[in-house]
């Protein structure tokens, strides 16, 4: 009588081992893409909402463009520093063809050996077929 309680206490002590090491384990596997997400951020592109120029595509041209297309004389004559300028170029087709390196266009930016990342693309290319939201 005393014995089978001793041993059905050890039986459930292992069968609460088994079950915390198998939530220890899912739980890391959580914790394994979610790391994966933050190591990969280009995996991760938020296109929801709209593409304006204020949100989204000022951003971009001043961390990858202005540095040469602003101010009194900009690389190629071309100003990317304003609403109507960058649209201005956006309508020519070449703001879209420069970031893509589409040939016949100068792949920008310029020097540069990598094009700006998929995401900022992806976003400009939906301001453009959003018809420039400001
Ligand atoms: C390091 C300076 C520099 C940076 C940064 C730069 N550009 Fe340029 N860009 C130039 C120069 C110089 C020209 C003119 C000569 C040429 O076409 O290569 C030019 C030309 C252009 C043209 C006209 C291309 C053509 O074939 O007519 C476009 C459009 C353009 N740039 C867009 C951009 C965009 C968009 C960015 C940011 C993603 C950018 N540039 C970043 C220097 C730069």
């Amino acid at each position: 009588m005393l014995v089978r309680p001793i041993i059905n206490m050890r039986k459930i002590s292992i069968l609460i081992l088994l079950a915390t090491l198998l939530i220890y384990l899912f739980s890391l596997s959580s914790c394994y893409y979610d790391n994966l997400e933050r190591l990969n951020p280009t995996s991760v592109c938020d296109t929801s909402g709209s593409a304006t120029y204020s949100g989204t595509v000022k951003s971009i041209m001043d961390n990858n463009c202005t540095s040469c297309h602003s101010g009194a004389s900009p690389s190629g004559n071309i100003s990317l520093d304003t609403y109507t300028a960058v649209k201005n170029v956006g309508i020519t087709g070449k703001l879209y063809n420069s970031i893509t390196w589409a040939s016949g266009t100068s792949p920008m930016p310029k020097g540069s050996n990598s094009k700006i990342d998929d995401c900022s693309i992806i976003k400009i290319k939906k301001w453009i077929d959003t018809n420039y939201l400001p």
